[in-house]
């Protein structure tokens, strides 16, 4: 069957429903809640949300250890609070898709209480257990969230494997009934109508054979695991029999979250010919902004390396053009606010520097991903205290790199985490000046960030000039163009260490998109005096003279 490409024309926005609206005081965001503001997501123009996990879930991982695929988290609301959301939002002509986490389960499923009770279980086989070697772990990998990837389990003797938390045990892709079961869990939510899903950490389901040890540094603990897994031998068989038994059988979209992958695997999984996915989540680019070293508790917070930004970004484009799809994103719940990592959060440049984002991003090739409170600029929490954070991915880094091993001093490990901690972008949903900025009536999960007084929605929905409206105008001027959405794209001037500058080029118009990454003002021709502004972040334009984070876009006939 074929379907259109409507993915292509999409602009997606993302809800973390524990953060969005609370609707019965109890201080965390939830379906009904959702529902409310699904108007809100209308009028800014997306096409489609995307849901962070919302399944019964013990929460270790906000979440991102699911208990039971098929029921709603309590504190969400109900399976009907669901079907009304999903209702309502189809009515406004929103789709909604869902996160689908199938590397792993939380050990808390039926399936893992099943597999560890004994060796011979049905269930033993949907995880992957390992005799010790020597008395240790059966290999060096060790755990996006700190410490080894096996756990011991003391019932049948046996280490059971864990990429993330130890209450995330991954999933054995190898058994077919594993996969038949994900085939089933992924219908039952289509044919309650969504509209496709964001495949969490899809490129690590498929182990190398034998789960060899990976390469490690010298001073290092652990092998970084992702090397070793990311892309795995039977990734695209696995992917092409999700499509053939499922996806190919509903007009959905699906984008597959892929830590360590390069285009040419990209291309791989989102080619026309594959049937696999529509798009991926690569993460050159957010790799690269700050220059982080977890493990040294360093942050450059010099402004970030515009010639490399430019590049790995660049280099998606021009790569996956023709070949795969794109999707195009600045953050998201695991990374820090946008403005206050890719530009400035203070307070003098931080509107125009949110414009600014969202100008570069918005105009290139792929489909655009707005994380809640993007589009009102909302900036990094930059917590002062371990006792302020509620992420374990942070928590368990500042334990082991500061108490464990001592390797780092508690402040540099905190100033680390006030850049890079991904509870810089969790904090509630700011949308007036009130309490709680209406978030929520009772005592919110987690403390708001104070500056909801200065930033939130209620003043921006109606002020022309705010970032808000800006966003609007970026996802209506994508809407009415060929050129935004199919267009050519080429990099003017790499070296260049202030201003991203690209073409787009579609039949006979050409797109001319200026960006300044600095609060310098500079001079620069790159021919947009004969060419007619689409968009600024000034009021007016001073042609060659590019101003502090001025961003603007030439249309040429
Ligand atoms: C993905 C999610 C992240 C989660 C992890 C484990 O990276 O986006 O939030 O912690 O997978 O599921
Ligand atoms: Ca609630």
């Amino acid at each position: 069957m074929a379907y259109s490409d409507w993915w292509k024309k999409s602009v997606v926005y993302q809800v973390y429903p524990r953060s969005y609206q609370d609707s019965n005081g109890d201080g965390i965001g939830d379906l009904p809640g959702l529902t409310s503001r699904l108007p809100y997501i209308k009028d800014l123009g997306a096409d489609v949300i995307w849901l962070n996990p919302i399944y019964k879930s013990p929460d270790k991982d906000n979440g991102y250890d699911i208990s039971d695929y098929r029921s709603i988290q309590p504190a969400y609301g109900t399976m009907d609070d669901f079907d009304k959301m999903l209702q309502e939002a189809h009515v406004l002509g929103l789709k909604i898709i869902m996160d689908l986490v199938v590397n792993h389960t939380s050990d808390q499923n039926k399936w893992f209480q099943e597999s560890k009770k004994s060796k011979d279980n049905p269930y033993r086989d949907y995880y992957i257990w390992r005799d010790p070697v020597d008395g240790h772990a059966p290999n060096n990998w060790g755990s996006y969230f700190n410490g080894s990837t096996w756990k011991f389990d003391e019932t049948t003797g046996q280490y059971y494997l864990h990429l993330f938390a130890d209450g995330q045990p991954d999933l054995n892709w190898e058994n077919p009934q594993v996969r038949d079961e994900v085939w089933n869990v992924m219908r039952f939510w289509l044919d309650k109508g969504v509209d496709g899903f964001r495949m969490d950490v899809i490129n690590l389901i498929s182990k190398p054979a034998g789960l060899p040890d990976g390469p490690k540094a010298p001073n290092e603990k652990y092998a970084d695991v992702g090397k070793v897994v990311a892309d795995g031998p039977r990734l695209n068989e696995f992917l092409q029999e999700m499509n053939q038994k499922v996806l190919s059988k509903y007009d959905v979209m699906t984008v597959g979250e892929m830590p360590d992958s390069t285009p040419e695997d990209a291309i791989k999984y989102t080619g026309l010919d594959s049937h696999e996915l529509h798009m991926v989540f690569q993460f050159d680019h957010v790799g690269l902004a700050g220059n982080a070293d977890k493990r040294l508790g360093k942050w450059n917070d010099a402004p970030i390396k515009l010639v490399e930004l430019k590049k790995s970004l660049s280099k998606w484009e021009t790569e996956l053009n023709g070949k795969g799809w794109n999707s195009l994103y600045w953050n998201n719940h695991d990374q820090p606010r946008a403005v206050s990592r890719f530009a400035t959060d203070d307070p003098k440049y931080r509107v125009k520097a949110a414009k600014m984002l969202g100008t570069t991003l918005h105009m290139m090739q792929g489909t655009p991903y707005v994380y809640e409170g993007e589009e009102l600029g909302m900036t990094n929490v930059h917590y002062t205290k371990l006792s302020q954070y509620e992420d374990l991915e942070s928590l368990n880094a500042y334990h082991e790199f500061v108490d464990d091993e001592k390797i780092v001093d508690a402040d540099s490990m905190l100033k680390y985490l006030s850049y890079k901690s991904r509870d810089n972008a969790r904090t509630p949903m700011q949308w007036d000046e009130n309490k709680n900025s209406g978030f929520t009536s009772g005592k919110p999960w987690f403390e708001l960030n104070p500056n909801f007084k200065e930033i939130n929605a209620r003043d921006q929905i109606e002020d022309s000039k705010s970032v808000f409206s800006y966003y609007k105008k970026l996802i209506d001027l994508r809407h009415n163009s060929d050129l935004i959405v199919y267009g050519d794209y080429e990099l003017l001037d790499p070296e260049e260490e202030q201003v991203f500058a690209y073409k787009r080029r579609y039949n006979d118009e050409t797109l001319l998109v200026i960006s300044n990454f600095t609060k310098e003002q500079v001079t620069r021709d790159y021919g947009q005096s004969k060419g007619k502004l689409l968009i600024g972040n000034y009021d007016d334009d001073l042609d060659m003279e590019i101003r502090p984070y001025e961003s603007k876009v030439y249309l040429f006939r």
